[in-house]
This record gives structure tokens, C-alpha cells and sequence, in this order.
């Protein structure tokens, strides 16, 4: 059984993709500290419903289905909670067995402050943001440097590195032309947050780690997710992962969804003509597989760009308003003054077929999987706070 290590498995994607991975065979191991939660907690940002500890869902796993996540509680900024995961000294928080595990053969990193406006909300945040995500991740680095040569890191990226270029977005690499010598480089990233900041640094740290010691990286650069519901979750409510709607966490579709349904105008910032890629949660895992499956070589940072389609704001805007206002909600649109500093009207043509060329089959945003998701927002409407929604986070 091939060992998986999903550091930050408590969180939106991490659960989801731990469960996937158990329920295919493979022996899970999930480390979170909690930062999300506790996040949420202090920012008073409300969540869709309430949602059992990692230890709890880990627990509901076994019961349900008979495998094993074995859990760790940890802060993974900490050099020595990290090496403890690679040389055995490691304690689960929770486990059916508490014998090591072992080296993984993959580590899938998701552990960091996820959040564009959390990173500008003021400079104890903008702090957290960078010395967590860029500690964790050289953490993690220097991890498998010394421990586990041979583990394929799976790194989870942001398209927001690129920004928004006046030329189309490559994956990860660009071929240059200079004086009539050419040479291949990472792709010039010039983010709109401190958040996707730290994304371009954890790059540099990865690409020199896979230059310097030969280790296998994939970077995937991933666009903003939507959707609750995975085949696992469905197994059991409790299983459901985190569902954010407010402003800091929340991603835009889930947030538009949650808006239409207790009627509260759809936010759209500025023109709404910025356009970006999206993708379901259920591609996110598929995504996260096939890497997993296809590994990096030794001495290879391999970067896909995960996205299946791109919208502009206002385009979501419209379609939640479509399929709101056809289940009955009363869906308003309404432009308010752009918090951020970003363009408003650009070009955005990005390059997205390596991930479906290994075998992913993308899941549209189709007016059903739209209506899916309202219906599941619906079913906890009574929970849904308005005046958490808006924070009023400036660039
Ligand atoms: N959700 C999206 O739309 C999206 C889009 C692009 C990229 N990403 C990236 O994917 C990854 C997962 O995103 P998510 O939406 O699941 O975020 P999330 O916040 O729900 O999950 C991240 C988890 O990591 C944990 N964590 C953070 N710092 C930690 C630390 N020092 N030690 C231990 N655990 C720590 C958090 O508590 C959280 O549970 C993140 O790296 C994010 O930047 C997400």
C-alpha cells in the first residue's frame, strides 16, 4: 500500500482528498493544526454547518467504511513536528495502529494560510502569511532532503502567481529568446496579494531544492474551487468538508450561491471583467491522483496550471443569478467599488491540457451542478449569518 502524507488535511481540500485516497487503498496520514478553524473562529466568519474535529471525521471514517486516516495534530511551521513525520518519532492524535507508517512515497502540501484578503487584512496577518506558508514549506523541503529522497512532493500552487500578463499563460515555463540565445525559465509571476506571494516564493524554494538535491516536484497552480459534495462525503453528513462564505475564506462560487439563497446582492467588484479559472472540488482530487499516479522525475519541478474553464465575474454573477432566480430566490447583482488593486478588463489566455492529458475529465460549471450546490446551500439556509459576509478588506 503506497503512503500518502496530506499536510493540512483538515481543511477545504485536504479532508476531501484524504478520504479519496483511503477509499482507493492507499494508507493516509493527515496533519492540520487547526489554523483554519481557529481563523474562522476569531474572525467571527461563520461556516454553512458545523463540522466534526480531524480526529472526530477520522474516527466516523473507520466506522463507516473499516480503513484507517491516521491524524496528527501539529503545527508544521515547527521544523521538528515535520522531520517527526519522515523519521518515525511521529504520535497520532489518532490511529487504529499506532505503528509508523513510514516514509510516504507522496506528500501532498496544502498546509498554508489560503487566504488573498486575510494576507492584507493588517500586518500581524501579512505576517502569519508569509513566515507560515514559506516555513512550511522549507520545512517540508528540507524534510525530504534529508529523509526521503525518493518521495514525490505534490505541491499546491495558485494561478494567481501569474497574474494577469498581456501575453497567454504557459504551464510553469516560458522558452526565451535574448540577443539571439534562447533559454527556458520559470514563467514571470507577478501576483495581486501577499497570499499569492508566498505561492511564487514556496516555487523558488521548490525549483532550488530540485535543482540542488534532485528532488520530484509537481506544482500544481490552481485556480479558485467550488462545490461541497465528493462521492466520499456523501457517505455520511458529517463527513462533508469545511464550507466558508464570508469574504476571507469563502471562494467566489460558494460565496455567490450562499448570497443568492438568503438574499443578499451578489458583490461584484468593479467592472466584474476580471477572469480567472475555475475548477469543482471532485477535479481538484482528480487532479491531485493523476500526479500522483504520473510522479515528477528526480530533479524535475513539474508545474501543471489546474483550472477546466474560465469566467469573468460577472459571468458567475449571471449564471448564479439564472439558476437562483429559477429556484425562486430573488438574485440582485450589484457593482461595488473594487477593494483590491488589480485590472478590471484584461487579456487571459492560459494554457490548461497537461492534467487532462494524463486522464482528468473535467466537471463543467453546467447550470445542474449549479443547482446541485444551491440545493445543498439551501438545506442549511437557517444557518446562514448575513452580516458576516462583507469584511471590507483593502488592498
Ligand atoms: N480552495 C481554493 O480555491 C484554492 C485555490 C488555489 C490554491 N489553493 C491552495 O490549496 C491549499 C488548500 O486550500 P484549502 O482551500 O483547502 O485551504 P484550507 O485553509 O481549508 O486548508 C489548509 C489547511 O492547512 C492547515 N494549516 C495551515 N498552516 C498550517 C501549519 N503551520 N501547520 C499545520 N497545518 C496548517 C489549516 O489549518 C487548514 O486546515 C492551500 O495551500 C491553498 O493556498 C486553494
Amino acid at each position: 500500500m503506497s503512503h500518502v502524507l496530506i499536510l493540512g488535511g483538515d481543511g477545504y481540500l485536504g479532508w476531501p482528498t484524504a478520504m479519496y485516497f483511503s477509499e482507493r487503498g492507499y494508507d493516509v496520514t493527515v496533519v492540520d493544526n487547526y489554523f483554519r478553524r481557529n481563523a474562522c473562529t476569531a474572525l467571527d466568519t461563520g461556516m454553512l454547518y458545523p463540522v466534526p474535529t480531524l480526529i472526530e471525521r477520522a474516527h466516523i471514517w473507520h466506522e463507516k467504511t473499516g480503513r484507517e486516516i491516521k491524524v496528527v495534530i501539529g503545527d508544521l511551521a515547527e521544523p521538528d513536528v515535520m522531520r517527526r513525520l519522515f523519521d518515525g518519532r511521529v504520535t497520532y492524535a489518532w490511529a487504529v495502529n499506532q505503528a509508523f507508517s513510514g516514509i510516504p512515497e507522496t506528500v501532498v502540501h496544502y498546509a498554508e494560510q489560503p487566504s488573498a484578503p486575510y494576507s492584507l487584512m493588517n500586518y500581524e496577518a501579512a505576517d502569519f502569511t508569509v513566515v507560515n506558508n514559506l516555513r512550511v514549506t522549507n520545512n517540508l523541503l528540507w524534510a525530504i532532503r534529508d529523509f526521503a529522497r525518493d518521495t514525490h512532493l505534490i505541491k499546491l500552487g495558485t494561478m494567481g502567481e501569474y497574474g494577469t500578463p498581456n501575453i497567454d499563460i504557459e504551464e510553469g515555463w516560458l522558452e526565451i529568446e535574448h540577443k539571439g540565445r534562447k533559454d527556458t525559465f520559470l514563467y514571470p509571476r507577478q501576483a495581486g496579494s501577499l497570499y499569492h506571494t508566498t505561492k511564487i516564493m514556496d516555487t523558488d524554494l521548490m525549483w532550488f531544492g530540485v535543482r540542488m538535491w534532485d528532488l520530484k516536484v509537481t506544482d500544481l497552480m490552481q485556480g479558485p474551487v467550488y462545490g461541497i459534495e465528493t462521492d466520499e462525503s456523501a457517505i455520511d453528513d458529517r463527513l462533508k468538508t469545511i464550507f466558508n462564505y464570508d469574504e476571507i475564506f469563502g471562494t467566489i462560487v460558494n460565496r455567490f450561491v450562499t448570497q443568492a439563497v438568503v438574499g443578499y446582492p451578489l458583490t461584484v467588484y468593479g467592472g466584474g471583467g476580471q477572469t480567472r479559472g475555475y475548477l469543482n472540488i471532485r477535479d481538484t482530487l482528480q487532479c491531485v491522483h493523476v500526479s500522483e499516479k504520473n510522479p515528477a522525475k528526480s530533479g524535475e519541478l513539474r508545474i501543471f496550471n489546474q483550472i477546466m474553464e474560465t469566467f469573468s465575474v460577472n459571468q458567475l454573477a449571471e449564471l448564479t443569478q439564472k439558476v437562483g432566480n429559477r429556484r425562486g430566490h430573488e438574485v440582485e447583482v450589484k457593482s461595488i467599488p473594487n477593494p483590491r488593486k488589480e485590472a478590471e478588463e484584461h487579456y487571459y489566455n492560459p494554457a490548461y491540457q497537461g492534467l487532462q492529458e494524463m486522464g482528468v475529465k473535467p466537471h463543467y460549471l453546467t447550470e445542474e451542478v449549479m443547482d446541485r450546490l444551491f440545493e445543498v446551500v439551501e438545506q442549511y439556509k437557517g444557518n446562514i449569518r448575513k452580516e458576516v459576509i462583507f469584511k471590507g478588506v483593502k488592498w
